[in-house]
């Protein structure tokens, strides 16, 4: 085991749940039903496909590329002023002890995160200093369910796919860890984490130990 890495929404911090109420706002705004269920097929996903994804569910063909992308930008508006609160208190219980056993055991730490949010996000949890590797999503040409952003992330640590574990609290993540060659570790519900080698229902859960003994029975 070289290298953990990590998605950051839902992961790391609560921030799925801004994601969830900055799109929950803007379909309400579009008369476009919206609810948890649907925007579970949001998670992973970049802000563009989850735009397609809402309208799709109203009238789709009424919106020109240039109303997308106010739109997009509007969402985005008020998910930074959601985030802008954010502290080193909003970090999810266990990550900062993962971090930091995993920071002593010298074992490699990245993030794969589709967020173009995700460094201002790090930076106010005070976390940036852990990461050795923050992938550039703008950089990446394929999002998941592709695996191009966590093997992206083990060529910058300089690890072999099969010694990396990725943490990821979407179907989309646990298929890009797994098409990718890694050992995947999802929080949430088993039915919301398909093929995960192991699912936990919250991060208080995870621990160097715990990584190690599942990682390694295979
Ligand atoms: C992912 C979230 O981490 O980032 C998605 O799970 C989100 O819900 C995506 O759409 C893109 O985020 P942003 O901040 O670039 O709009
Ligand atoms: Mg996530």
């Amino acid at each position: 085991m070289k290298a953990v890495i990590f998605d950051l929404d839902g992961v790391i911090t609560d921030t799925a749940e801004y994601h969830f109420q900055a799109w929950d706002s803007l379909a309400a705004a579009l008369g476009i039903p919206f609810d948890r269920e649907f925007n579970e097929q949001l998670k992973g996903i970049s802000r563009t496909e989850s735009l397609d994804k809402i309208l799709a569910r109203g009238e789709a063909d009424a919106h020109t590329a240039e109303d997308k992308l106010e739109l997009a930008a509007r969402k985005n508006m008020e998910y930074q002023r959601l985030i802008s609160a954010l502290t080193p208190a909003d970090v999810l219980p266990g990550i900062h002890a993962l971090l930091m056993e995993l920071r002593d055991a010298r074992i490699g730490i990245a993030l794969a995160s589709a967020s173009k949010n995700a460094a201002f996000i790090l930076d106010r949890l005070e976390l940036t200093h852990y990461f050795d590797s923050v992938v550039d999503v703008t950089a990446i040409r394929h999002g998941k369910p592709d695996p191009e952003i966590f093997l992206t992330g083990a060529v910058n640590l300089g690890v072999q796919p099969a010694g990396c574990i990725g943490i990821e609290d979407a179907q989309a993540g646990i298929q890009a860890i797994k098409s990718a060659g890694m050992f995947a570790v999802g929080v949430g519900t088993p039915s919301q984490m398909q093929g995960a080698d192991i699912v936990v229902a919250t991060t208080a859960e995870l621990s160097l130990r715990m990584l190690e003994e599942h990682f390694f029975r295979g």
